[in-house]
């Protein structure tokens, strides 16, 4: 009798296989994933990868986990779905002034607006006289390669005066750092301050900079780097760790860069020249190299 049950049971078993190959799609290939890791991982790695793909694509904050109080979104992935663009839903608002003085508005709760708000807290407005723009979401993909191209490279491509007169003056934002990061080694900061290179106009220097912000500016979420609570001012206990914020970064820093397809396509090639010859490639590089 229990041989009999355990036969039914591999032959169920064996049955749901083939049912599954046959109902299932085969595993997409590689060019089709964007999500995906860089190839090379240790078991260790893909672990803390994974993690990290949890935290940012998973983990829903609410008042129980320290949303807010205001706040904008209450993950990483329902603004940077599935690690791609956003769309005009989820776009944040900013404001400030014309001018490129210091924002007079950084009291009023600028720059970044947190337009919801837990039941009986009041979500921020735009101040009146303020000017805003809205940003949508771009893809997190292949980032970890970018925050390792050197700062001597962007140098060698910075064109603040437009020298070339190509009409493209590309020009390097350099900011203090926030206590909590270690600059690279091979940083060529200018007068104590540094090249930043992530975020809508260059605003975040690596993407823990850019992390932590995310989560303190779009979730209200604090943490030991960045303990100020957004609605009232004061620091508060971290309501992320530390070990899930590095987790999110090493899951940043190794999502693969999204491959291109059909490369060979006569169409994809004259695209390609189209591109380079409208002088696209000025500002969209065809080749970066990582630069340790
Ligand atoms: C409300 C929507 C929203 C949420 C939530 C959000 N982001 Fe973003 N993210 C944006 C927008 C918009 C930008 C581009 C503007 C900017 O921040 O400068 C951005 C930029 C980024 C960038 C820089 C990409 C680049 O190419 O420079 C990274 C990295 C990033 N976000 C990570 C995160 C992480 C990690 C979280 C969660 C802790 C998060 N984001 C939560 C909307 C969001
Ligand atoms: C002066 C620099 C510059 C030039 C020249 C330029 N771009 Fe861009 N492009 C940017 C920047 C900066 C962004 C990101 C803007 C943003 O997200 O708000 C961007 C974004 C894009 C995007 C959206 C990418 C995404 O993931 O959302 C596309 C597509 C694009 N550019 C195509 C082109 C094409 C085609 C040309 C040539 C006809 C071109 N660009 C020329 C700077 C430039």
């Amino acid at each position: 009798m229990k041989k009999f049950k355990i036969i039914t049971a591999i032959v169920l078993v064996i049955t749901s296989v083939v049912a599954c190959e046959k109902i299932l799609p085969g595993t997409p290939p590689d060019d089709e994933l964007l999500d995906g890791p860089v190839e090379g991982l240790s078991f260790e790695q893909n672990r803390q990868f994974l993690a990290g793909d949890v935290a940012f694509n998973d983990e829903i904050f609410t008042s129980q986990n320290g949303l807010g109080s205001i706040f904008v979104a209450t993950s990483c992935g329902s603004c940077h779905a599935g690690d791609g663009k956003g769309h005009p839903f989820t776009t944040l608002t900013r404001f400030g002034q014309v001018d490129s003085t210091e924002n007079q508005f950084l009291h009023l709760g600028g720059p970044q607006l947190q337009n919801r708000a837990l039941p009986g807290y009041t979500t921020e407005q735009i101040p009146a006289g303020a000017t805003f723009s809205k940003f949508t979401p771009p893809a997190n993909t292949g980032l970890g390669f970018l925050e390792l191209v050197s700062d001597a490279d962007i140098l060698a491509m910075a064109d603040p005066n437009d020298a070339n007169a190509d009409g493209i003056s590309g020009i390097p934002n350099y900011e203090y750092l926030p206590t909590f990061i270690t600059p690279f080694q091979n940083a060529i900061p200018r007068n104590g301050k540094y090249i930043h290179r992530f975020g809508k106009k260059a605003a975040a220097y690596n993407l823990l900079h850019q992390t932590v912000n995310a989560y303190n500016q779009d979730i209200g979420i604090t943490s030991t780097f960045q303990p100020k609570d957004v609605y009232t001012g004061l620091n508060i206990d971290p309501e992320v760790s530390d070990v899930t914020v590095h987790n999110v970064v090493f899951y940043l820093q190794t999502l693969k860069a999204p491959i291109q397809r059909n490369q060979n396509d006569p169409e994809v090639l004259e695209g390609k020249n189209l591109f380079i010859q409208a002088g696209c490639e000025s500002c969209h590089r065809q080749t970066l190299k990582t630069g340790f």
